[in-house]
């Protein structure tokens, strides 16, 4: 009797393993319109697209032009894709996830760390962007994150040539966060103090999961349920 539950609570962790993708994350806030604002690079059933905003984080008017592809161009990302913690444990966010928008847009994902201070720690997050990464990172939108290849934040935000911190993986502490606008420093300490350091190239598991709706909500995008 004793050694069947062992067993059936064995074969149950292997199962649990098996439905997992091994990952890294990454971070970004590049200020641009995300690849899932596209409709063009949703993936297949999903409703969308994800909101961009203009410069003042009020809906981006009809037809602006990304902001990192357009010179002038008035769709930048939104302050709502902040980092949101749910417990000491557990976060909700936004990510760019693969290389393949009409892949990933707007799924969402379910991932723990198993590396890194946040080691054990989870999240679920929703792809808004894609590329520039290996298909099974997610590059966390974490203001101060990096602006990577793309940087709309000097025209949203008055941000430094490079954005804040470095280009790739952005500002180095959480006293580096007094460098971004006030309505952003918010998710800037998220990385320090609930994550605990830099997050980059941490090594995670992960599955997809249903989105919750706090996510859609804010995203104003819905996947196909799995
Ligand atoms: C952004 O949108 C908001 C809400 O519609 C509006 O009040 C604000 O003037 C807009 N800002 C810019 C810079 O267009
Ligand atoms: C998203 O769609 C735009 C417009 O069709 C396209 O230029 C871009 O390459 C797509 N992005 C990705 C990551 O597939």
């Amino acid at each position: 009797m004793h050694s069947l539950k062992i067993i059936t609570t064995l074969l149950g962790a292997i199962a649990l393993v098996r439905g997992q993708t091994a990952g890294t994350t990454t971070t970004t806030w590049d200020c641009c319109e995300p690849a899932c604002g596209y409709t063009s690079n949703l993936s297949a059933g999903a409703r969308g697209p994800v909101r961009s905003c203009n410069k003042s984080n009020g809906p981006a008017a009809a037809g602006a032009q990304n902001a990192c592809f357009t010179q002038g161009g008035q769709a930048f990302s939104c302050s709502s894709y902040q980092p949101i913690i749910i417990s000491n444990t557990l976060s909700y966010g936004f990510a760019g996830h693969g290389n393949t928008a009409t892949a990933t847009c707007c799924k969402c994902y379910q991932f723990t760390w198993t590396s890194g201070a946040a080691a054990g720690k989870s999240m679920i997050v929703q792809a808004i962007n894609a590329g520039g990464i290996t298909d099974t990172d997610f590059d966390i939108y974490t203001p101060g994150g990096g602006v990577g290849d793309y940087n709309a934040c000097t025209a949203q935000y008055g941000a430094p040539a490079q954005g804040w911190g470095r280009q790739y993986g952005g500002v180095t502490s959480d006293s580096q966060c007094s460098q971004l606008p006030s309505n952003l420093q918010a998710g800037c300490h998220w990385r320090w103090q609930w994550a605990g350091g830099d997050i980059n190239n941490w090594q995670i598991t992960y599955k997809q999961v249903n989105c919750p709706s706090q996510l859609t909500s804010i995203s104003g995008c819905t996947p196909a349920t799995i």
